[in-house]
């Protein structure tokens, strides 16, 4: 098992290990029902849900720095897929001799094309493979499933397991839905597919600004509690805050025009406002209560925003 085999290495050079990792991680996924309790965090150092599906495939989140794509090599991985639209760390995945697959796909679906690439990948490129993408808990996973049902003969109902043990959230049903209903592909139509595999893929700009957002927005709530108050800290803070509403206001400007474009535009406006209201309140160190409930407020518009502009399943 690959996961046992960084395990020893892991421990074995004293970082941090994991109790949950010690056999918690089958060699296949053991079907767990539906609505229990989210995933286990396998949490390895530079590395976060990280998952053995088998069949040389393991599934998590981005690798941070140095740490993760050390953990990666420890578990002999070779190629990397991404599906986020992040840009890959090529210079370290290259530094430590693998090569990534870069197929960007939304939350609203895996989609066929993506698919076709991944299995093409799983297919001709040497294993094993890490699909991940920026938390490891919705569209790694989704797209980790599509993978091994098109290759590996999981079921649907061994999909929608491994779904609930990563923790993908039901509300992402186009995940859910091209995870549990991909088809097998076999190996004279993969020998087929023309698709080229590159190692980045150029994303769409409002992709690239949430990019952004988000690594902007994660920094802020790493400092939430201390920095809410007076506090040293608190000038960081209402300068990422700053950094998000510009961030905002560069996607606001990105989005055409049309009736979908004005009301994306509206929710991107506003979300910047919230964002200097907050980064105001920081500045002068105002009751942290006024800042808490801004920073929800904040909070609350990524959410609204992504369920009615983002998150939908296409219609297939
Ligand atoms: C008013 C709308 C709106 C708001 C507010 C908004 N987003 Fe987004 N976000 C979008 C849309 C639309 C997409 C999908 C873009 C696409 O795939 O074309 C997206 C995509 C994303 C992505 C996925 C990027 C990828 O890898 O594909 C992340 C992460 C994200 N947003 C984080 C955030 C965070 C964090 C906040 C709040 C601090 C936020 N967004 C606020 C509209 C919004």
């Amino acid at each position: 098992m690959l996961l046992r085999r960084l395990r020893r290495l892991v421990l074995a050079a004293a970082i941090l290990a994991c109790p949950g990792l010690s056999g918690t991680v089958p060699g296949t996924v053991a079907p767990e029902p539906k609505g229990t309790r989210p995933a286990r965090h396998h949490e390895v150092l530079g590395l976060e849900n990280v998952h053995d599906l088998g069949h040389g495939i393991l599934c998590g989140g981005e690798p941070q720095g140095d740490a993760g794509f050390a953990a990666l090599e420890a578990m002999g991985v070779r190629t990397l897929l991404s599906v986020d639209g992040m840009e890959p760390d090529l210079e370290r995945a290259r530094g430590r001799g693998m090569r990534y697959v870069h197929v960007p796909i939304g939350y609203d679906g895996v989609g066929t094309n993506a698919l076709r690439r991944l299995a093409k990948a799983v297919s001709t490129l040497p294993g094993p493979f890490y699909i991940h993408c920026h938390h490891g808990r919705h569209r790694g996973p989704a797209a980790a499933a599509a993978v091994a049902r098109a290759l590996h003969r999981w079921t649907a109902p061994q999909a929608s397991a491994w779904l609930a043990t990563a923790g993908t959230d039901p509300r992402y049903a186009g995940l859910h839905r091209d995870a549990t209903n991909a088809l097998p592909i076999p190996p004279d139509e993969i020998v087929r597919i023309a698709d080229p595999l590159p190692e980045r893929t150029p994303v769409e700009p409002l992709v690239r600004t949430m990019v952004a957002v988000d690594h902007e927005f994660e920094a802020l709530r790493s400092l939430r509690g201390n920095a809410f108050g007076p506090s040293s800290e608190a000038a960081a803070a209402s300068a990422m805050a700053t950094r998000l509403s510009e961030l905002f206001r560069e996607a606001a400007r990105l989005e055409g025009s049309g009736p979908a474009g004005a009301e994306l535009r509206h929710g991107l406006t506003e979300a910047a406002e919230e964002a200097s209201r907050l980064a105001v309140q920081l500045g002068t160190a105002r009751d942290p209560s006024d800042t808490e409930k801004t920073f929800r407020k904040l909070t609350e518009s990524c959410v609204r925003c992504h369920r009615s502009h983002r998150d939908p399943p296409a219609t297939p």
